[in-house]
Formats: structure tokens, C-alpha cells, sequence
């Protein structure tokens, strides 16, 4: 979305951060088919259910890629060798962080979150943990601008991105934003990318449509931060929790379903929504190996290897930067 469009659509009363939520929410009520940002399903309510979600039994993103870490930690220390600043993106609780930080010899560690309080703690227990391991928190969206401490300016550097949060961007935004990690990692730069895996929808539908309902929550929380924060009136109830498998664009959607006619306003604007009409609230894509190393080199990185389960649900990838050279 434009930087204008944004703005004309920003309410004013609002705290910057509310501001930034407002806009993104009344850009998506607007557009059609409507979206809603799925960047704004982790208020505290929302991050608890996805800790919930990850241990879930249809929800294997989480516990596949762990063993994978558990298992190929020391291959990937092997890989990249020892003494690097370690750079998680988006680190959160950093449960992760770990299984690979105990193989690295790392130099130091900096976690990139924007909830402070939350990755602030993560950082004091990892370093509690990692006594000589310089911890080096940066409280920013690492889908924005931000520089890096001072401390670890110029050291060699391993970007850390696990969860397969790729996937909730668009093939072209994906790649706008490995760009921006291929930048920050610079030229002796690496970068250790968990990707969820295409495979049959018989598996990847009931890990977002669990038994428990967990996910269904999940995705209605986010209609209820809209009530709480922005003063909307949505009616909850009206809304069912619906996941699609995608097979031409190869993502699973999560969209909300109006079980009825729905009114209601949202900053002083009125919306309407015709029974069966659909709030688009997340795309979480799955990629193939060759899909993931066309990313890599499309952001400058050249893939070295990568590691799977034996049922090749998910992926644990080691991207190296690409060296500059001259072509012919
Ligand atoms: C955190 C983006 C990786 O897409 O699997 C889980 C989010 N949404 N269940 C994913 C999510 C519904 C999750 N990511």
C-alpha cells in the first residue's frame, strides 16, 4: 500500500503505534476483496494462542524445525564457523535461539523484535545462559530501517529467521525483505531460514483448522483487538474461522466468514458485509526446494544446504551471500 493512501485513511486521536494499526485496518475494510493485516494477530492474547498452536498435534511447523536445529545444530557451526554476531529477526520468546547458539561459538547475540518487554526478557535468560555472549537487544520491525549496535559493526555476521515467517509475505515482498537481511548480513554474511514445505493439503489444512479450535481464536482475536483498540463494534459471533488451501498461488489462507449480513463502523466509517463475504486475515506460503532457492538467489544469497524431516514437512536452509564478481 502507498505511503498516501496510508496516510489519508490515519485517524487522528490516536497513539502512533494505534495510528499505524487504524490505518492498515480501514486501508484492508476498504479494498475487495477485504484484508485485514496479519502482522497484528500478536497482541498478548494472540501471542499467547500461538504458544498454544505451536504445541498443538496437527501444528508440526514448530517441533519439526526444533528437531531439526537439535539435530543439525553442529552442522551449521561447521558450516559457518566460529565467532559471529548472531542476528535473529523477529526473535520474539526466542525458544529457538538456543539449539543453535550452543553449537556456534557465537560472539555476540542481537535480537530484532518490536515488543520490547517480551524479547528484553527472552535476551536477559539467554544470556543467563551463555555466560562471554554479548547480548545486544534492538527493539525495531526488522521489515524496516534500523542500524545495528555499534558492538557488532563490522564483525561477521549469521542472520537467524526460523518459523517459516517468510511465508506470510508475498513471493515479491519475500524477496524485498531478504534483500534488506542480505544488506544488513553484508558480503561474509549467512543467513539460517526455517521454510514450511508444499505438501498435501490433508496435512497443511487441519494445521491451521485444529480440533481444539485454538486457531479459530486465534484468528478472531484479531477482530476483537479491533474492538478494543480501535472502539469498533464488530460482532464476533457473526464470524466463522475458515482456511483455504490455495494450490495456483501454493499458500494456505485464513480468512473470517460472515455467517450472516454484518453493519458495523469503524472510525466513523460504516462497513457492510453480505452473508458469505470473507475477511482475509493471513497467506502463509509453502514452498518447494527449488521455490526456496530461487528466493535466495533472487536476494543475493546462494543456497549451501539444507536439512529435512524424514516426511519433509519443513526445512532448515543455510544461505551463504553470494560473492560479488564481475559477469561477462
Ligand atoms: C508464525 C506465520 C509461521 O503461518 O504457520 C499459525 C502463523 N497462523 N497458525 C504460520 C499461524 C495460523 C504461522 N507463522
Amino acid at each position: 500500500m502507498t505511503e498516501s493512501v496510508l496516510l489519508r485513511l490515519t485517524p487522528t486521536r490516536l497513539a502512533p503505534e494505534q495510528a499505524a494499526f487504524a490505518a492498515h485496518v480501514a486501508a484492508g475494510l476498504a479494498a475487495r476483496p477485504r484484508v485485514l493485516p496479519a502482522r497484528f494477530f500478536y497482541d498478548e492474547t494472540g501471542s499467547a494462542l500461538f504458544e498454544t498452536i505451536t504445541k498443538l498435534p496437527e501444528y508440526y511447523p514448530t517441533r519439526t524445525e526444533s528437531s531439526l536445529l537439535a539435530a543439525h545444530g553442529a552442522d551449521i557451526a561447521r558450516l559457518v564457523g566460529p565467532g559471529r554476531a548472531v542476528l535473529e529477526f523477529g526473535a520474539g520468546s526466542a525458544t529457538k535461539t538456543p539449539l543453535l547458539l550452543r553449537h556456534l561459538a557465537a560472539r555476540a547475540y542481537v535480537p530484532i523484535d518490536i515488543s520490547g518487554p517480551f524479547m528484553q526478557a527472552a535476551a536477559r535468560a539467554l544470556a543467563e545462559a551463555h555466560p562471554g555472549l554479548a547480548v545486544h537487544p534492538v527493539i525495531a520491525d526488522f521489515t524496516s530501517a534500523y542500524s545495528l549496535p555499534q558492538a557488532v559493526r563490522g564483525q561477521d555476521l549469521l542472520g537467524f529467521f526460523p518459523g517459516s515467517t517468510i511465508g506470510n509475505f508475498s513471493p515479491a515482498e519475500a524477496v524485498d525483505l531478504l534483500r534488506k537481511f542480505r544488506a544488513v548480513l553484508g558480503a561474509q554474511g549467512w543467513l539460517v531460514i526455517g521454510i514450511d514445505t508444499r505438501k498435501s493439503p490433508s496435512i497443511l489444512v487441519p494445521a491451521y483448522d485444529d480440533a481444539a479450535g485454538v486457531t479459530a481464536r486465534f484468528n478472531l482475536n484479531l477482530l476483537a483487538r479491533i474492538n478494543r483498540e480501535l472502539g469498533a463494534s464488530i460482532p464476533l459471533d457473526a464470524f466463522a474461522h475458515e482456511i483455504r488451501w490455495n494450490d495456483a498461488e501454493g499458500r494456505i489462507e485464513m480468512h473470517l466468514r460472515a455467517e450472516r449480513a454484518v453493519s458495523f463502523t469503524l472510525l466513523g466509517q460504516r462497513h457492510e458485509m453480505a452473508r458469505g463475504e470473507t475477511l482475509h486475515t493471513e497467506n502463509s506460503y509453502k514452498f518447494t526446494y527449488e521455490e526456496a532457492s530461487l528466493l535466495a538467489r533472487a536476494a543475493g544469497f546462494t543456497p549451501r544446504a539444507c536439512w529435512t524431516d524424514a516426511a519433509g514437512l519443513f526445512a532448515l536452509h543455510a544461505w551463504q551471500a553470494t560473492a560479488a564478481a564481475l559477469h561477462p
